[in-house]
């Protein structure tokens, strides 16, 4: 190949930046021209290509977002819009694309290959780390991070006025960003939406730790399909319990910010060897992690199911909030 095109799409995630800049740097090293496309599938359907050299890369591994720009787009998921976009390619000479991005991302990657016959890499970059068959994702990291500031910041006041708070962050099939960002903020109690619950059982063990002397209480949601979905949970504990919980949504700041030490080291692994693999003639597959190793886990599968939200994390915290 001499010459690969490098996208971002869906929901940005913190450290996507730093993964362009590993396609860019370790693909010109390999020989190879990387164009940019701009705005994901749109911007591939228009044409927005742009030639990266090493400089433009430059300045870019702490920085949030994505500077190729990031969306959904609906003309993509027709037939007429993903052969709109083969052509674009064909026209600048693309020979393979490398897609950071999630689950919705690698369908339309998918779809691209099968219908055109277009080499794609994929690189999981999302907040949500719901993508099945590996075991984390760009943005998590810095998003758990992100939330368990604002959880810290919350128990202070809570623990002043002896209150109960619920927390809202994002995961909308999942709750792994509210698992881990509850665990490690000491949460009573953590709601996902792939998970049971019961709120007659959540009230009861906020009023046993009240019996306790424990006076106040962090429960960490998911937001799952709708944002603000917080607000009737909070009053179905009203009801049930009397208590009056104090709802904090802390919504799209857990998708910005500068990416974790921990997210720029996977986002430059993955984008090195995304291009590795491009170059050796893989296709139709995503990168992923097992522990420290980097793996390669075929689209199909990766897009099968979302990862499930670990109940072994949603039991520690349970006994862990006695
Ligand atoms: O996929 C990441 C995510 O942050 C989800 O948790 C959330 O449901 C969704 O994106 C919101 O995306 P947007 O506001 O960009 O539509």
């Amino acid at each position: 190949m001499k010459k690969i095109g490098v996208y971002t799409s869906g929901g940005d995630s913190p450290g996507m930046n730093a993964a362009i800049r590993a396609v860019v740097r370790s693909g010109i090293a390999s020989g190879v021209e990387v164009i940019g496309i701009r705005g994901g599938y749109s911007g591939m359907i228009e044409g927005h290509f742009d030639s990266l050299n090493l400089r433009s890369v430059a300045n870019i591994i702490q920085r949030g977002g994505t500077f190729l720009k990031t969306g959904r787009s609906s003309e993509f998921l027709k037939t007429q819009g993903r052969s709109a976009a083969a052509e674009q390619l064909k026209k600048e000479s693309i020979e393979g694309l490398i897609c950071i991005g999630g689950d919705g991302s690698f369908r339309g990657a998918r779809a691209l290959f099968l219908e055109h016959q277009i080499a794609v890499v994929g690189i999981p970059g999302t907040i949500d780390n719901d993508l099945f068959g590996t075991d984390t994702t760009i943005g998590f990291d810095t998003a758990v991070n992100t939330a368990l500031d604002a959880i810290d910041k919350i128990r202070d006041t809570a623990a002043a006025h002896d209150r109960v708070f619920i927390i809202e962050v994002m995961g909308r099939n999942t709750g792994h960003i509210a698992a881990m960002a509850g665990l490690a903020g000491g949460a009573e109690e953590v709601f996902a939406p792939d998970v049971g619950f019961s709120i007659e059982k959540s009230v009861d063990r906020i009023k046993l730790a009240q019996s306790r002397g424990k006076m106040s209480s962090i429960l960490v949601a998911a937001e799952g399909h709708k944002a603000g979905r917080v607000y009737d949970l909070a009053e179905q504990i009203r009801r049930k319990s009397g208590l009056d919980p104090k709802v904090c949504i802390l919504g799209h700041q857990q998708r910005g910010g500068a990416p974790s030490a921990s997210d720029r080291v996977l986002a430059s692994r993955l984008g090195a060897a995304a291009v590795a693999a491009l170059l050796a003639g893989q296709k139709d597959i995503m990168l992923g992690t097992e522990g420290l190793k980097i793996i390669s886990v075929p689209f199909e599968i990766a897009t099968s199911k979302e990862k499930p939200t670990s109940k072994e994390l949603l039991n520690l915290v349970s006994v862990l909030a006695n």
